[in-house]
């Protein structure tokens, strides 16, 4: 066993967890009308309800002991600090730092880098203005009308997300497109949309050498010369953001038109910086700084607020409480607006690429889960799709709720709708059917014998299945800066308990090592015999097929 599951923190919630496991969140709620109260929290507008957990006072006080015998509070400062604790790498973690006042003082090796942030702030403050306003246009001297980032990963899924959500405040001159994977049909597909006259491409790769945005980004490039004619107009539809100046130079972009981050700012927790010059362009730098002031609120409560009153940590060690204590194997995200379509998508990088870990800081494998699975999909559309498994399935599934009190769109009943459906499943997942219950509303509904028997089984809801729910007034830029932050930091609570590296992501290089050695394989004119049996039938299958 190791130190963390020896731990006298650990011991003593597993030993709790054998008392909660037996009680329901149907009698505390019945038991405490005040239980709402208890197990909520506000901050800045955000409602974190977490009443409907199977946890009571002692599960609380447990789960923040656990917390402080890991440290939590000596972590949070590090990470604030500027100490290298992506220690893989001997990097800063530092994306704290993107969305600080002018003001602050971070240091680096003794250099406050404050100022190169606000530098670059400044820098894409002017080229969004100019592009907006159409001092800086194509070419052929047309406006930019479309924005398109090429990226993938943490270059992608960040500002992607962010557009979707913040749509309401998209420019409505500009429209926002994505390409990210290698298969030609994501860029082939969005280049029918563009008009190469009015079409600034935005190359987004933190090391530029990435295979997938590399391609893309030549593809595109290509498109545009045979379009418009001439190799000079890249200098004009063409920006680029990236740590590797080299590079971005050696694919002809434009200096002024180039806009750096640093290596301290992880690809997955990047979207703050330069990474965010898609978002700034689409929404104005106006709304983007608005984004970037909501995450440093949640920020400076993280780091001020005491544990039980912390929304990052609560929701961090319920995870935990779940994950290693129910064995619960994954979570469900399901935010109830449907800008937020892609909120789950993106967390599911930011959270497994984080803490998908299984070994621990000192190089040793860990005998406990960290991370689970992330899912979801927006309320409410999952209820017609996976939520028969939630309710109903063997497997508990943790469930986090979110929802806009106000819809920027506020038609007839839709909202208030969609709301009862929000809050309805929160209370049917605590609450449960019991045999009693189903059966009287079978007999109010005219079964009697033999029919009412058989279908009665089916009609059961366990129940005490558990949810978190998260309110805000209106899903604007600060508030969507609130909520990223706030599972930024919930992910890396968990890294902290779990003693793991959230900042590396070693486990995806092993996969793109093989693809570029089959790469050339795929071409090839012989026979390939190198691999197993399914590797090597797989290669030729394919290398025959496009012989012909
Ligand atoms: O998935 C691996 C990864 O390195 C991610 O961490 C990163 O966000 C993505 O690839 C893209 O990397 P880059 O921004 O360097 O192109």
């Amino acid at each position: 066993m190791s130190n963390l599951t020896r731990s006298p923190a650990w011991q003593a919630l597993s030993s709790h967890h054998d008392d909660i496991r037996k009680q329901s969140m149907r009698e505390m709620f019945g038991a405490d009308t005040g239980r709402f109260d208890k197990f909520s929290l506000r901050f800045d507008g955000l409602l974190f309800d977490y009443s409907k957990n199977l946890i009571t006072e002692k599960t609380l006080a447990l789960l923040t002991d656990l917390a402080q015998q890991s440290k939590l509070q000596e972590w949070i400062e590090r990470q604030f600090s500027g100490e290298k604790i992506n220690t893989s790498e001997a990097r800063a973690v530092l994306h704290t730092a993107l969305r600080s006042p002018r003001d602050r003082t971070v240091n680096i090796d003794g250099k406050n880098i404050i100022p190169d942030v606000h530098r670059v702030l400044d820098h894409m403050r002017r080229y969004t203005e100019a592009v907006r306003s159409g001092a800086v246009r194509g070419h052929t001297g047309k406006q930019i009308r479309h924005i398109v980032n090429i990226g993938i990963g943490g270059s992608a899924l960040g500002p992607l997300m962010v557009c979707e959500a913040l749509k309401p405040y998209g420019s409505p001159d500009l429209s926002a497109h994505f390409v990210s994977n290698v298969d030609a049909s994501d860029i082939a597909e969005t280049l029918k949309k563009l008009d190469p006259e009015t079409a600034l491409f935005i190359i987004s790769s933190k090391t530029f050498t990435t295979q997938e945005t590399l391609a893309n980004a030549r593809t595109a490039r290509a498109w545009l010369v045979e379009h418009i004619g001439s190799e000079e107009a890249v200098a004009k539809h063409f920006a680029a953001v990236s740590t590797n100046l080299v590079e971005t130079s050696k694919f002809g972009i434009n200096p002024e038109n180039v806009f750096e981050f640093w290596d301290w700012v992880g690809g997955r927790y990047s979207l703050w910086s330069a990474i965010g010059l898609p978002i700034a362009l689409y929404i104005g730098m106006e709304n983007f700084e608005r984004l970037l002031a909501g995450a440093h609120a949640m920020d400076e409560h993280f780091r001020t607020a005491p544990l039980k009153k912390n929304m990052p940590v609560i929701l961090g060690m319920l995870g935990i409480w779940y994950g290693n204590f129910f064995g619960t194997g994954s979570y469900a995200i399901l935010p109830y607006d449907q800008y937020m379509h892609r909120f789950p998508a993106y967390l599911q990088q930011l959270e497994m690429e984080s803490n998908g870990k299984r070994v621990d800081r000192a190089g040793d494998e860990v005998d406990y889960d960290t991370h689970f699975t992330v899912w979801g999909e927006p309320g409410t559309n999952g209820q017609h799709s996976f939520y028969q498994l939630i309710h109903q399935g063997t497997r508990m599934v943790p469930t986090d709720f979110l929802a806009p009190l106000t819809s920027h769109n506020p038609i007839g009943e839709h909202h208030t709708m969609l709301l009862s459906n929000c809050f309805a499943q929160t209370e049917a997942l605590m609450l449960g059917k019991t045999e009693t219950e189903a059966r009287a509303e079978l007999v109010a509904q005219g079964l009697t014998g033999e029919a009412l028997e058989a279908l009665l089984p089916y009609k059961v809801f366990p129940g005490n299945r558990p949810s978190n729910t998260l309110l805000f007034e209106k899903l604007d830029p600060h508030t969507l800066g609130m909520l990223v932050a706030l599972y930024e930091q919930k992910i890396f609570v968990q890294s902290v308990v779990w003693n793991i590296n959230a900042f590396d992501q070693w486990g995806v290089e092993f996969g793109k090592q093989l693809a570029n050695k089959l790469l050339p394989e795929l071409r090839s004119k012989e026979t390939v015999t190198a691999h197993d049996s399914s590797t090597n039938n797989l290669i030729n299958l394919y290398r025959n097929l496009s012989k012909t």
